[in-house]
């Protein structure tokens, strides 16, 4: 799609925000009549369209209009113009803030979304407005917000795919050749090392996950300005490509989506790729632990015990509780080798999380008040939501092994299940040493999405990608 900061004259279709208590005199005689006879008020995401040339597009705001209600409204509106085959569209923001451009943008884009490549025919992305222009009071600002909305949505495009694409297609190597393209396409570094590098390193957490499956275990390291001097913020992600469940298997229905469990991985390369693509001259190091956890003969088995990379030893008491042991590995190498700022790092790690706050609030947990705090603010500007769980001595307890150092889930068991996010990131900070600030998202709810809404797409989400960026550039 391309984005325009001035009216071209080839619109064929005009979205115009209008709030709800409109002033009378904004509107012609002509559009007040309309809005009456159709009963149309400005209510939240309620529209109404006035056939001529260009076709009007209204829709309501509601009463209080806010960045997100723009990207609402844009995704919306990018939507009946796909279903109305009109190919060149523009929004008018005019007497709005100028800010509302990269609302608009991300929001027109992130709606169009399809995921295609398994179908015969480009159905619907065939019938998607090609042109979109921004009508607006500042286009030199707008121009700039255009940008950045254009690179966080294609950043956001990326991640959904590749959550998207079945594990059939989609494994550790084809993960880290990604990434390593991507990196060669848009100018980061990628370092990629397998089974035997991680074996000499010491990644025997990781590589016991991996060793039910043929699939190559892989870790890559992306780095953005290498040469800078100061201490890098590292991303870590868990990249499981699909997650059967190992020799636990996962009952029922719950393997079903399990190739969404490498969402975290995906999300730190999009970040990676927007913050590249966007300019930012601070180091960042990407981090993806990638891995297929399946019931193959030589398989990790309850009750093996694993030493980390950190030489912590690690009860496996659960087959299924594989992301943590992944992270173990990649979080204490980091740690160790690049003396980070900041860890943070983000996986689809517990189903609780599901429970504790639904599909569309990731859980948060962390030591560092600045930098939960910070992510906070901006959770608020993206949308993106995340929501803090506590993380005390007691729940380290709970992780502690009997015979070994620790456990890969909780005791004492509980029929009820137990704080499982919050344990799961209390056994994840025995890798990160107090002396690093590091916070943790769990995205098992956000990553995916079950329901279809006016800029979130069925399957993957890309959350995060936005959030992330926009954290670490202000940063
Ligand atoms: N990948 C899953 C968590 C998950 C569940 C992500 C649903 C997205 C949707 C993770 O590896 C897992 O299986 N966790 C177990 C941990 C348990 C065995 C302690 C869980 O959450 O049930
Ligand atoms: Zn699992
Ligand atoms: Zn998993």
């Amino acid at each position: 799609m391309r984005t325009h900061t001035k009216k071209t004259g080839k619109e064929e279709l005009i979205i115009i925000p209008v709030q709800e208590g409109y002033e009378k005199k904004k509107f012609s005689k002509k559009t007040l009549e309309h809005f009456e006879k159709k009963g149309f008020t400005g209510k939240k995401l309620t529209h109404t369209i006035i056939q001529d040339k260009p076709q009007k597009l209204f829709i309501g705001t509601g009463k209080e209009i806010d960045s997100d209600t723009i990207r609402k409204i844009a995704g919306k509106a990018a939507k009946i113009a796909r279903e109305e085959h009109v190919k060149n569209i523009a929004i008018d923001l005019r007497g709005l803030e100028v800010t509302y451009t990269q609302a608009a943008i991300e929001g027109v884009r992130l709606g169009l979304y399809t995921y295609e490549d398994y179908k015969k025919r480009d159905k619907d992305a065939a019938k998607d407005p090609t042109e979109l222009s921004i009508l607006c009071d500042d286009e030199k600002t707008a121009g700039h917000y255009t940008k950045k909305a254009n690179v966080l949505a294609e950043s956001v495009w990326l991640v959904r795919d590749l959550v998207n694409k079945p594990a059939s297609d989609k494994y550790p190597k084809m993960m880290a050749e990604t990434a390593k393209e991507l990196g060669k396409k848009y100018g980061f570094d990628v370092k990629i090392m397998g089974r035997k590098e991680l074996e000499k390193l010491g990644f025997a957490a990781m590589l016991g996950v991996a060793r039910g499956s043929d699939k190559e275990a892989q870790l890559a390291i992306l780095e953005l300005n290498p040469k800078n001097t100061e201490k890098p913020v590292v991303l870590a992600g868990k990249g499981v490509t699909f997650d059967a469940g190992g020799l636990q298997i996962k009952p029922g229905n719950y393997m079903l989506e399990m190739k969404m469990d490498m969402g975290g991985a995906a999300t730190v390369l999009g970040t990676m790729v927007a913050l590249c693509r966007l300019g930012h001259n601070k180091r960042v190091i990407g981090m993806l632990g990638l891995v297929e956890n399946m019931l193959g003969d030589d398989a990790y088995k309850p009750g093996d015990i694993l030493t980390a990379y950190n030489g912590k030893t690690i009860e496996v008491r659960h087959t299924d509780a594989e992301g943590r042991l992944v992270l173990a590995d990649v979080m204490s190498y980091a740690e160790k080798n690049y003396e980070p700022a900041c860890i943070i790092d983000l996986a689809t790690l517990t189903g609780a999380t599901i429970i504790a706050l639904g599909y569309r609030i990731a859980a948060v947990v962390g030591r560092d008040r600045g930098l939960i705090e910070g992510l906070k603010k901006t959770s608020e500007e993206t949308q993106e939501l995340i929501w803090e769980l506590p993380l005390y001595e007691h729940h380290k307890k709970m992780m502690q092994g009997s015979i070994s150092d620790l456990s890969n889930i909780h005791h004492p068991p509980s029929s009820m299940g137990g704080p499982g996010t919050i344990t799961a990131a209390a056994f994840l900070s025995e890798f990160v040493t107090e002396k690093t600030p590091w916070m943790h998202l769990d995205i098992a709810g956000t990553a995916y999405s079950y329901e279809e809404t006016e800029y979130v797409s069925k399957g993957g989400t890309g959350w995060g990608v936005r959030l992330l960026t926009q954290y670490l550039m202000k940063e």
